[in-house]
């Protein structure tokens, strides 16, 4: 018996004023399979998400589902025809609760009224299932990111789909969750959903996926090709059109002695007890651990976002109070790139130029009288060409970029702001393999030349690749410390050590 591929999409065409976002999209995805869905930034993979469940109206191709041509016109005649989806942007209501959000498409009635005892338990099932410890009742605001990705996931399976879109999941999760997600993963496979996984992270790919699809401008230059028949190589040729070799990083010279930046013993609102550190300039500095561990929070609090309640923290020696991000900037040189770059890091209706040019305002308006519109774009061309930032014109809105375009700019506008310490939170998160690599080298050059860095990521490999030591962090303290010698392996085992411990380290 022949069976008819649970998701078939052929010749998707979509336009946008501008650019030509898909232009010949086809894949097919059989029942009981994972299919990856690879391209660079902006190739087009969550376009065609967004016409696979109805965000978006194709301009030409065809859709079908189970052997059924479909028109997809809303999100709700999607999740009619079994098609799920988790997509890369947040779609939580903040005021709404976890378990709210979890059962929102659903939510069961009782004599009239929402049945909260049940939507509590229905949803505990989904958490429960992701091995998500977070209370249903709380309320979604405040949250982490890779909390929300997760609850968004318990959403995507409370709608049983036979075919569920998962557009980037993991990009902010550790890997122990990322491993209970693919678990989950597995099980659906066997239960015969069908599964779109877009990621940037080849690891994963090649852990979890059977097929492949690779976009490039929008158009399918691979399609639907068992995994077991590529290795890497073919694979990132394929998304990036041309071979691609790995950079070296450049040999940074010692660090200055004097530390740039410390903490003393400090405790923040957060509930931090007793965390430090020292930074020096040239160095780049790794903070570890789980999501939940208190690392952005840390971060923040530096920032003058919460209050630090104990301890001191010394910037070039002298203990310094920071109120908030500009006076972080302007008073002490310190950048901060953070982790919900959408939330925080960037003006969505402003272009790009004057999203890059923003950190770096204060800096030529004392030097010029005024911005220039000239400096801005030159300023902002530089990165954009650094960083291959993918913009249909310079006067582009960011919040019309797609999702790893938009990371970048936040990046470049750090990048770009002279600063002499730079934290920075999930730096790579959404970012394709070739922008990965540059921004590698970027920050390592920045490195050799002075700038110190405070690293914040949950990727280990890229850990291992640019810190120089590595702090582990675990329920709001840090439980150790790991001199990197650049071995994957050896310094990944010391740092998940740490973190596992079951004794609290004293
Ligand atoms: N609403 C929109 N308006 C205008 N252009 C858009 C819109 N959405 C996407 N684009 C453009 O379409 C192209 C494809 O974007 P898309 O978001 O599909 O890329 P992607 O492959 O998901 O990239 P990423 O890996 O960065 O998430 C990009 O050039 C993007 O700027
Ligand atoms: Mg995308």
């Amino acid at each position: 018996m022949i069976t008819e591929p649970a998701l078939k999409a052929d010749k998707l065409v979509k336009l946008f004023p501008g650019v030509r976002a898909l232009d010949g999209a086809s894949l097919r995805v059989e029942p009981g399979s994972v299919h990856a869905l690879l391209g660079e930034n902006g190739a087009g993979k969550s376009t065609l998400i967004k016409i696979l469940t109805g965000v978006y109206t194709p301009d030409g191709g065809s859709l079908e589902v189970s052997g059924h041509p479909v028109a997809l016109d809303s999100p709700q005649a999607a999740a009619r025809a079994g098609v799920g989806v988790v997509h890369q942007e947040r779609n939580l209501v903040p005021e709404f609760s976890v378990a709210e959000n979890i059962m929102l498409q659903r939510l069961p009635v009782k004599g009239g009224l929402l049945d909260r005892g049940s939507v509590r338990r229905e949803a505990q099932r989904y958490l429960d299932l992701l091995e998500l410890d977070v209370d249903p009742d709380r309320r979604v605001r405040g949250l982490s990111v890779s909390q929300l990705q997760l609850i968004e996931v318990a959403k995507a399976l409370s709608m049983d789909s036979k075919v569920l879109l998962l557009d980037e999941p993991t990009t902010a999760s550790t890997p122990s969750e990322v491993e209970r997600l693919f678990g989950v993963i597995r099980k659906l496979r066997e239960g015969g959903t069908a599964i779109l996984f877009v990621s940037h992270k080849l690891e994963e790919v090649y852990d979890l996926c059977d097929t492949v699809t690779v976009l490039r401008d929008g158009v399918s230059v691979l399609e639907s090709v068992p995994l077991s028949e590529l290795h890497r190589p073919e694979l990132i040729t394929a998304m990036v059109g041309r071979e691609h070799s790995a950079l070296e990083l450049p040999a940074r010279p010692r660090f200055e002695p004097d530390p740039i930046l410390e903490l003393d013993e400090v405790g923040t609102a957060y509930g931090h007890h007793g965390v430090s550190l020292s930074l020096r300039k040239g160095e780049i500095l790794g903070l570890y651990g789980l999501v939940g561990a208190g690392r952005t929070e840390l971060a923040k609090s530096l920032l003058g976002l919460s209050a630090i309640t104990e301890g001191e923290v010394r910037v070039r020696g002298r203990a310094v109070r920071i109120r908030d991000v500009r006076d972080a900037l302007r008073r002490h040189r310190i950048g901060y790139v953070p982790e919900d770059r959408k939330g925080e890091g960037l003006f969505l209706e402003q272009p790009v130029t004057r999203n890059i040019a923003v950190a770096v305002w204060d800096r030529i308006g004392r030097r010029v009288g005024g911005v220039s519109a000239k400096r801005e774009r030159a300023l902002a061309e530089d990165y954009v060409e650094r960083l291959g930032i993918r913009l249909s014109s310079s006067n582009q809105l960011v919040g019309r970029l797609s999702g790893g375009n938009q990371q970048k700019v936040s990046l470049a506008k750090w990048l770009a702001a002279e600063t002499e310490i730079l934290i920075i939170d999930e730096p790579t998160v959404g970012i394709d393999v070739r922008t990965k690599a540059a921004f590698h080298e970027l920050i390592s050059t920045l490195a050799a030349d002075g700038l110190a860095v405070l690293l914040i990521t949950s990727d280990l490999v890229e850990m291992v690749t640019l810190a120089d030591r590595i702090l582990v962090m675990r329920d709001f303290h840090v439980c150790g410390e790991v001199e990197n010698d650049r071995e994957y392996g050896p310094t990944s085992r010391r740092v998940m050590g740490l973190i596992h411990a079951d004794e609290p380290v004293a």
